[in-house]
């Protein structure tokens, strides 16, 4: 039987091409910059299978070149780049790599938090500068993050991580979601859950966690700033999207908070002009970028590939109907 023709949209790692050479014949995509869209969809023309990055769309104009394709393996776990439903109508199997980023997502959220609070890209940039002239009483002092009330928007995986962080540093944990935790969670994270409103007022740091879906797409908006506290941060490790960009800039701009850390935005990798300022800390969407993490994306993505072509269920599908229907 020859071997299912599979295309990626990376070179992957080491690890995952291991999982993959056996079964599939693969075609990596190995140069240092994207493929253009017209090379993906040129090369995935006469695959079974796809491997694809979150800066791929994953949509009809892709599904409808594609017509042997039976799945599309994003190495991310949020996944809106895909068209789930035109997967699903295509009877292409859609996977996602949920798990395994959780803790080194939440440490970046922190990362972002503690850097924003206490200035330390400014303190970078006067260090390196050579124009540190002397050690001085009020010289770029920042805010203290212990103690503080953080207000977590989005309490899935990634955003109880996040919290279970706070305990170290003494701070108040509050929370909102759609869903409200489990008694047990909530006791065990030191969390209380608070409708979005009070949770706006009353947070020191906010920290996004929400997948982008519609309901979620500029979620914050200018309202949600104006009840913000003009001494409170916005952090976002989730999706670009889910805030409204030009209305952070007019919030910062205007003193209706005081700064943000940021690792996605809403037209990556467009950055406003507006968000290059000292009050915010820029990321370019790196908050899984560890070699651990990133390794263990990559082979959970392969083995949902080799899972599919071995006949089996992919233990991360998103739409597993597709298997029911065949
Ligand atoms: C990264 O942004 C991911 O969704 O895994």
């Amino acid at each position: 039987m020859p071997k299912p023709k599979v295309l990626a949209t990376h070179g992957l790692f080491e690890a995952a091409r291991q999982i993959l050479q056996e079964t599939c014949e693969m075609e990596y995509w190995a140069k240092p910059e994207r493929p253009p869209r017209e090379e993906v969809l040129r090369r995935v023309k006469d695959k079974e299978g796809l491997i694809c990055l979150l800066t791929e769309k994953i949509n009809e104009e892709l599904l409808s070149v594609a017509p042997k394709l039976r799945i599309a393996a994003n190495v991310a776990v949020g996944f809106d780049n895909i068209d789930v439903a035109a997967c699903t109508k295509r009877g292409v199997v859609a996977t996602n790599t949920p798990g395994v980023l959780d803790e080194t997502t939440a440490d970046f959220a922190w990362t972002l938090l503690m850097a924003v609070a206490r200035r330390l890209s400014e303190g970078e940039e006067l260090a390196r500068s050579g124009k540190w002239k002397n050690w001085d009483l009020d010289q770029l002092v920042g805010t203290d993050v212990w103690g503080k009330t953080l207000g977590i928007v989005g309490f899935g995986r990634i955003g109880r991580a996040v919290a279970r962080r706070a305990s170290g540093f003494q701070m108040k944990v509050i929370y909102t979601d759609a869903q409200r935790a489990p008694a047990e969670v909530e006791r065990a994270l030191k969390a209380e859950f608070w409708e979005m409103n009070a949770l706006l007022a009353e947070s020191d740091f906010i920290s996004l966690h929400v997948p982008l879906l519609p309901e979620t797409r500029r979620l914050f908006d200018a309202p949600k700033f104006k009840r913000m506290k003009p001494t409170a941060f916005l952090i976002n490790t989730s999706r670009g999207p889910v805030v409204d960009e030009a209305a952070l800039v007019a919030a910062l701009e205007g003193g209706q908070i005081a700064g943000a850390g940021l690792d996605v935005y809403e037209n990556e990798p467009f950055i406003h002009p507006g968000l290059k300022r000292a009050n915010v800390v820029l990321a370019p969407h790196i908050a899984s970028a560890s070699l651990e993490t990133r390794t263990k994306m990559a082979c959970i993505a392969a083995n949902n590939v080799v899972a599919l072509f071995a006949g089996q269920k992919p233990p991360n599908i998103l739409n597993p109907e597709v298997l029911k229907a065949s």
